[in-house]
């Protein structure tokens, strides 16, 4: 062994280089901060192939004297934080006073900067300390070149220039995101990536997500205290197959929190996909206290005092937002209005076009909502209306099955196409949810369901044998590679049942501690729906399909299915007459 001895400087800026520089697009995040942190209204950024050969920031911020130049390049040399009481509270990007010391440490560093009332700029460079004098009208031009030219080991790791470049611009949108009434500017190479005005929230979100994004969100307002949660948050239907388009600010400062990034899962569990990701751009604010950012070396994590309230928060806040029902219904945009004022005009009622065999009563819940009298509480409504009435079937009714996949229907506006499976699903999810919150209605099976279950399956089925008690399930091995299922949850008396527990058990087994199973409840609600659902191809009767479409009428969120996937579209009679280029 040697003996002990303190690290030379250079290498101290150097290891904690390690953490805070990982790649060009984490100067450019330093430096760009650095820039926010001083007051700055225009920001420019200039990269050199892919910001590895080099990155140039200016700004028109307050500046530095020259005097405190050589400080700015010291590691733990700082202007924003004094004491312990300001870092708690610190509303500032920086606050380490390492970020230079670190670039400076792995890059060739220079910086020129004019404070407010100096006659003229000076230049630091960060290589011998040594100051010129510079011309620049006023803030700060920060340039580091060749990133890691003194530590290739590290350089070995950085990416081509494209993805490099790739980084530093998402780098930069989440800068820009966080700040839309700061003007940005992004060249790679010299030619001009981003030309961003100062402007407000909406625009910046639309320039830098595009009319798609900005068109399919609903915007998020909530407040609970000190707690207040703005931004967009995309609808279902702009689902992403990536993490793309995930911004989360903490009092201005873009994070990748597990907290956060779980309870906005959470909220849009119910209604997306599991491997689908939702987009949205979201700040939240809090008092500085109540948050600690000095959690990881590039602030990119942090840890709130509240954690459970602030999860609740955000959670409820989406959710809430996210559930608004039939929001298209409630305000119908109907091109087709004046119909309804057409003289004997009316809804028509059932036809018999659907070839619909006999079904054997109670096989699922609407069908015996449409064949008992009165057996369900969303009744189901037969009688057309007339015209002057409130519409009380806002989804119109049943004129043919497609395919025993698509329901047609006929409302006030024109068509409507409802995907069956999807909607029904829906409905399901949305009572088994309800019927769980205490204890759930289980049915027992005359016959208990037996199906050959596999090592691993056994095993599962034992572990988490009281989570299935409390889903409604009783399961118990039948022999040595057998599982019989002895009740079920009554809304689904008449799935597939063997289907559906060796679905159950997959989604059990794929969770990593039996604590979690709360937390993911719904998501095995929504294996089991879609389950229980009624699948494609089996036929229904027009009172069955009608009893399904008052329904989906009063369930919550019916617009959507558990997968994200819509549960039915309106086709107005307008949009039937461009198909067929019908003049009116
Ligand atoms: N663009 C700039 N305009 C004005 N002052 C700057 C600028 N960049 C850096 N400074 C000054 O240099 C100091 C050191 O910057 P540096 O980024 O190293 O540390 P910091 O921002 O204080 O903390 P952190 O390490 O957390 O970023 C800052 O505290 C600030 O006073
Ligand atoms: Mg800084």
């Amino acid at each position: 062994m040697n003996a002990i001895k303190p690290l030379p400087d250079l290498l101290i800026s150097q290891i904690a280089a390690g953490e805070v520089v990982e790649r060009p697009a984490s100067v450019l995040k330093e430096l760009v901060e650095n820039s926010l942190d001083a007051g700055a209204g225009q920001i420019d950024v200039e990269l050199i192939e892919g910001g590895v050969r080099s990155i140039r920031v200016a700004d028109d911020g307050g500046g530095i004297d020259k005097a405190e130049l050589p400080l700015a390049l010291a590691r733990h040399a700082t202007s924003k934080i004094a004491s312990l009481v300001d870092l708690e509270r610190v509303a500032s990007y920086g606050f380490r006073g390492e970020a230079l010391a670190s670039i400076a440490s792995v890059a060739r560093l220079t910086l020129t900067s004019r404070s407010r009332d100096a006659a003229h700029a000076w230049r630091i460079d960060a290589a011998d300390l040594s100051l010129t004098p510079a011309a620049l009208g006023r803030g700060t031009v920060i340039e580091a070149g060749d990133l890691y030219f003194n530590t290739p080991a590290r350089r070995k790791f950085l990416k081509q220039e494209a993805t490099e470049y790739a980084h530093c611009d998402e780098a930069l949108r989440r800068m820009a995101l966080a700040r839309p009434d700061v003007a940005f500017s992004l060249a790679h190479n010299r030619s001009v990536k981003h030309r961003l005005a100062a402007s407000d929230l909406s625009s910046r979100v639309r320039e830098l997500l595009g009319e798609e994004f900005f068109n399919q969100t609903r915007v998020v307002t909530a407040n609970a205290g000190e707690l207040r949660l703005t931004g967009f948050a995309a609808l279902p239907a702009y689902s992403r197959p990536g993490r793309d388009a995930q911004y989360f600010f903490v009092n201005g400062r873009f994070v990748r929190d597990k907290l956060l990034s779980h309870a906005v899962r959470q909220a849009y569990a119910d209604i997306l996909h599991g491997n689908r990701h939702p987009a949205y751009v979201l700040f939240l604010e809090l008092d500085p206290a109540g948050v600690d950012v000095n959690v990881h070396p590039a602030k990119i994590e942090v840890r709130f005092r509240e954690a459970r309230g602030v999860h609740q928060f955000v959670f409820h806040a989406l959710q809430r937002l996210l559930a608004a029902p039939l929001e298209q219904l409630a305000a119908p945009p109907n091109p087709a209005a004046s119909y309804l004022a057409e003289p004997g005009w009316q809804p028509r009622r059932q036809t018999s076009l659907a070839v619909s065999e006999q079904t054997p009563s109670a096989y699922y819940d609407f069908v015996s909502a449409a064949n008992g009298p009165a057996a369900s509480p969303a009744g189901v409504a037969q009688e057309a209306p007339s015209a002057e009435e409130s519409d009380p079937a806002p989804l119109g009714y049943a004129l043919a099955q497609l395919h025993g996949i698509f329901i047609l229907a006929q409302n006030a506006a024109g068509l409507v196409l409802i995907d069956m499976h999807a909607a029904h699903e829906r409905i399901l999810y949305e009572k088994l949810k309800a019927s769980l919150s205490d204890a759930p209605p289980t049915q027992a099976l005359l016959i208990p369901a037996l199906f050959s279950a596999s090592e691993t399956e056994l095993a599962t089925a034992g572990e988490y044998a009281t989570a299935l008690v409390r889903l409604g399930f009783e399961i118990s091995p039948a022999g040595p590679r057998q599982l019989a299922v002895r009740a079920v949850p009554a809304l689904l008396a008449n799935a597939a049942i063997a289907e559906l527990v060796r679905a159950l058990l997959a989604d059990l087994r794929d969770f990593p501690e039996s604590q979690v199973i709360d937390a993911r409840r719904n998501e095995l609600l929504a294996t089991m729906a879609c389950h229980g659902a009624v699948r494609a191809r089996r036929s229904l009767s027009i009172p069955e399909m009608n009893a399904l479409l008052r329904q989906m009428e009063a369930t919550e969120r019916a617009d959507q299915c558990n997968h994200g996937r819509p549960t039915w579209t309106q086709m107005t009679l307008a949009d039937l007459d461009r198909l067929f280029l019908r003049g009116r």
